[in-house]
């Protein structure tokens, strides 16, 4: 079966072609990350409208590239939530407008599950079950997946995404938006040692996280910095060292204490934060002294793209699962409410 996929949660346009007997055949994506970065953030009207702009072009380029003319495509999957609706409604009318025109069922696709399966299109995949660790922009969870759809939430962020933290605490030391790769690129420099801060709700038991302290911590000891004179670049690289340690050791307490749970020795980690550094290094450390294995994707299926909903989507077609022709999609939805596969 051969699958197109439309990514459009956000502020990327992802498009893929994935065929469920040769794999990966092209990927494109168009990142309106600069358009953004002089509002510090994303602005949902703005990312709507450049969806439109970018959607057709992508697949276009993507069928190009695989040299794939449209008759030979089978199914048309998007990202259906959750998401800023009116970037996701563009992925949604656009499938289902091809959909329609070329006399193919398309599927809504759960972007969290998207994340979770990248990891799939590696050449060393992870089996079922394993605890997934799902750390984006909007989502920190813990989650047991036992198979496609088969998701058992363990624990969850009950304020900041550690995404939005990295974010946030890059904004207010005057960082360009996305924040967490600008952190993660100061942190290489700074000095260990220099703060320390907390780890959020490590010291009881329980999976669930709190970001939304250490991002104020962060926010006073920057201050302080200020208010002595010493906001220099120095310090901006220990605070983002201090923040980041705090962040990987904190996720990487918890996903010990998700795999002991559970019994299981193989960990996933998906989403925008999973391509940080050190975070991999602390995690398959820690893995490595349990016999137990971590499983990523690359660096750029890490973050949004088009490749993980055509994969996603393709499982679920493979299943059976069709949408009806109405255009609906969703700002919030729970992924264990997914049917499974
Ligand atoms: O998965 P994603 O592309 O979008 C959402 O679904 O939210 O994740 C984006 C998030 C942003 O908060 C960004 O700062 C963070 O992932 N991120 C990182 C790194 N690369 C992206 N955080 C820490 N270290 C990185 N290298
Ligand atoms: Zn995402």
């Amino acid at each position: 079966m051969r699958v197109l996929g439309l990514e459009t949660s956000c502020d990327e346009t992802g498009v893929a072609l994935y065929d469920s007997e040769k794999g990966l055949l092209a990927d494109a994506l168009f990142s309106q990350i600069e358009q953004h970065r002089v509002y510090g953030g994303v602005v949902p009207e703005l990312a709507s409208r450049d969806h439109v702009k970018r959607m057709i072009p992508l697949i276009r380029q993507v069928l190009d590239e695989a040299d794939c003319a449209p008759n030979e495509i089978d199914a048309i999957c998007y990202t259906a939530g959750p998401g800023l609706v009116g970037a996701l409604l563009v992925g949604a009318s656009c499938a289902q407008a091809l959909a329609f025109a070329w006399g193919i069922p398309a599927v809504g696709v759960h972007h969290m599950e998207g994340h979770l399966l990248a990891p799939m299109l590696e050449e060393q995949p992870p089996a079922f079950p394993f605890v997934a660790l799902l750390v984006s922009g909007g989502h920190t969870q813990l989650v047991r997946v036992d198979g496609i759809g088969r998701y058992q939430l363990l624990g969850e962020s009950l304020d900041d995404a550690a995404g939005e933290a990295f974010d946030k605490t890059a904004k207010m030391m005057g960082l360009p938006y996305p924040g967490g790769p600008e952190i993660a690129r100061l942190a290489e420099h700074g000095t260990p040692g220099r703060f320390v801060f907390p780890r959020p709700m490590t010291d009881r038991p329980g999976l669930d996280f709190s970001f939304s302290g250490l991002k104020t911590f962060s926010l006073n000891t920057w201050q302080q910095c200020q208010a002595t004179g010493d906001d220099t670049e120095q310090s901006r690289c220990d605070v983002a060292l201090a923040f980041q340690q705090a962040v990987v050791d904190t996720l990487t307490i918890k996903c010990k204490r998700a795999l002991k749970q559970t019994g299981l020795k193989s960990l996933v980690i998906a989403g925008g934060v999973s391509a940080n550094q050190a975070l991999r290094q602390s995690l398959e450390k820690m893995l490595g002294g349990m016999n137990g294995q971590v499983f990523y994707a690359r660096p750029r299926f890490c973050t949004d793209n088009g490749a993980m909903i055509a994969y996603a989507g393709c499982q679920r077609l493979l299943a059976g699962q069709r949408d009806g022709p109405a255009i609906s999609v969703r700002a919030r939805w729970p992924m264990e409410q997914l049917p499974a596969v």
